[in-house]
């Protein structure tokens, strides 16, 4: 694992997107992991600011999405297909049928979650960009869930939905369940970029790197990828133990 620590939340989107954009210059048809929330919106910012200057193109890039809550259809504002329509996919090239995005019909969840766990298991990503939940979670890989998950339907837990109701108007509307990427799914990437921004985060990123491997905190299991890089701000690394800008593990 590499931790980078950066001044902020800009220089973090900046040098997230600048690995990406380099990565799809060397290999335009790149099979890339997308994230949602607040902190990879500045990465897409950058990500659409080199397509339009013609950096980058998007027609050959294949885009698989860790999760989608249920419970919501689609075309509500806080889905996840509205939030990478919205925040990505309207701004650049890319074709529809590369986009992947769990679906969330409730009466195929099953069928649903095996078939794009087969997906994944036959386009392994060549980076997956991470958020990382204030209680360890990535994707919607909860605390206590098994690290040799696949893609899975999970109960949300309050921590989580009380994070996410910012985006909603209650809490009560905040869905109480979400199809995600199980953790073998997103170590199943050829490298992984996790992101991680203000003080909020800070105990996560701390228990990620250096605390045991343990189901409680999901996002420990990335100590165990090959190429793992965390880009963070200087208030997220505030609880590691050294002040020094570039740690390798
Ligand atoms: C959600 C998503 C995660 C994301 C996390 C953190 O729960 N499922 O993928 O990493 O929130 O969100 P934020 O970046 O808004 O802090």
């Amino acid at each position: 694992m590499q931790i980078h620590v950066v001044k902020n939340y800009d220089e973090m989107s900046k040098k997230a997107a600048s690995i990406i954009i380099k990565e799809i210059i060397v290999k335009p048809s790149l099979i890339l992991g997308l994230a949602t929330g607040s902190t990879p919106l500045g990465v897409y910012e950058k990500l659409i600011e080199a397509y339009e200057t013609g950096l980058i193109s998007f027609e050959n890039i294949k885009t698989f999405n860790l999760d989608e809550y249920i419970g919501i259809p689609r075309e509500h504002p806080q889905s996840y297909y509205s939030f990478m329509n919205e925040h990505l996919f309207k701004y650049v090239d890319i074709k529809k049928e590369n986009i992947n995005i769990p679906d969330n019909d409730i009466n195929r969840l099953n069928e649903i979650a095996k078939e794009y766990n087969n997906r994944l298991f036959g386009n392994q990503r060549d980076i997956q960009i991470l958020g990382i939940g204030a209680n360890g979670h990535i994707g919607f890989n909860e605390p206590g869930s098994s690290l040799s998950n696949q893609t899975f339907i999970v109960e949300l837990n309050e921590e989580t939905r009380k994070d996410n109701a910012r985006f909603f108007n209650s809490l009560e509307e905040v869905p109480k369940y979400a199809i995600t990427m199980g953790i073998k799914n997103i170590m199943y990437s050829r490298k992984i970029i996790l992101l991680a921004s203000g003080k909020k985060k800070a105990e996560a990123i701390y228990k990620m790197a250096y605390g045991d491997i343990d189901t409680r905190v999901p996002a420990s299991i990335l100590q165990l990828h090959p190429d793992c890089i965390v880009i963070i701000d200087k208030e997220a690394a505030s609880m590691l133990p050294t002040n020094e800008t570039f740690i390798e593990f």
